[in-house]
């Protein structure tokens, strides 16, 4: 492992991967989003983990942003590399195989609200504040923020949220679909595991192949995405799981998913 700028622990099928700089509010540099980029695949190959909640160390952020000062050094062709790495590692968060719960813990400004806009689900705490401040830099989101604050909430609001640069409390941020719960900060960490336990306790194949055909039906049409799902749904019924939850079911015991 020997990360510099990254947390992890593992307990009972959940990993909570911390991101660990809070002296400047967990702001991403370079060094970060490889770090981050490693540790996604590494917990992607782990057999023992089922779900990932991601946070921020401190009590003040989640992330702050990209790293300012790192991003003052870099050259205009640097600075497309660095969005493209931002935009490579949120991708492969969207696209693991397993769920990836946000625990926004305080500020997810920028790339911060980025990187929560690719998980799959964002827990908020009320001291939580979201935004997309680029604007304020002279600069714009470029971490899949325009793309994909344009899917999560709509693309008025996205658009009103991209250019004012204005900060979104928990609750604003739960209005309109940017966080799915707001729970009190000393509550965070509870709530997002055990919603991670529920979900560590479905069938772990069920569930991968449920974000896949959430993700692939994003980009099809509504048709295409049926036959996908119904493509996905004769996968899941091969799986050992299947046997499991409906044997479970129908004599009446708990099923004990196996992830094949
Ligand atoms: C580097 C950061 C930082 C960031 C905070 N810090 N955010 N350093 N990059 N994104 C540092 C501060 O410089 C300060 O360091 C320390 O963290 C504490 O922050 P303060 O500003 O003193 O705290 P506070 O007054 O409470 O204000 C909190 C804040 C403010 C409102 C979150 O820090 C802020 O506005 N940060 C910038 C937010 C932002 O603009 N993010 C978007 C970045 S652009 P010192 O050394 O003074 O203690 C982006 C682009 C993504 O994300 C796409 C790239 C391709």
């Amino acid at each position: 492992m020997g990360w510099n700028n990254l947390l992890l622990e593992k307990e009972a099928g959940i990993a909570v991967l911390t991101i660990n700089r809070p002296k400047v509010l967990n702001a991403l540099n370079a060094e970060t989003l490889q770090e981050l980029d490693a540790a996604m695949d590494q917990l992607g190959n782990d057999d023992e983990v089922r779900v990932i909640i991601l946070t921020g160390a401190g009590e003040k952020a989640f992330v702050a942003g990209a790293d300012i000062a790192f991003m003052q050094t870099l050259k205009p062709l640097e600075a497309k590399n660095f969005a493209r790495l931002g935009q490579k590692v949120f991708s492969k968060i969207e696209n693991l195989p397993k769920p990836v719960i946000a625990a926004i813990n305080g500020f997810a400004l920028g790339g911060g609200c980025e990187l929560s806009m690719a998980c799959d689900i964002r827990i908020a705490s009320e001291n939580a504040k979201l935004g997309q401040p680029e604007v304020n830099l002279g600069l714009i989101a470029g971490f899949g923020g325009t793309q994909r604050l344009t899917r999560l909430v709509n693309p008025g609001l996205a658009k009103e949220i991209l250019f004012t640069a204005d900060m979104y409390d928990a609750e604003a941020a739960h209005r309109i679909g940017l966080v799915n719960h707001v729970v009190p900060a000393g509550e965070l960490m509870n709530f997002c595991k055990n919603m991670a336990k529920r979900i560590a306790a479905r069938g772990p194949v069920a569930v991968q192949l449920s974000k896949q055909a959430v993700n692939d039906g994003l980009e099809m049409d509504l048709e295409k995405a049926f036959v996908h799902e119904a493509d996905l749904f004769g996968l899941v019924f091969a799986t050992e799981d299947r046997e499991e939850g409906i044997a479970a079911f129908l004599g009446k015991k708990k099923p004990e998913f196996k992830g094949r």
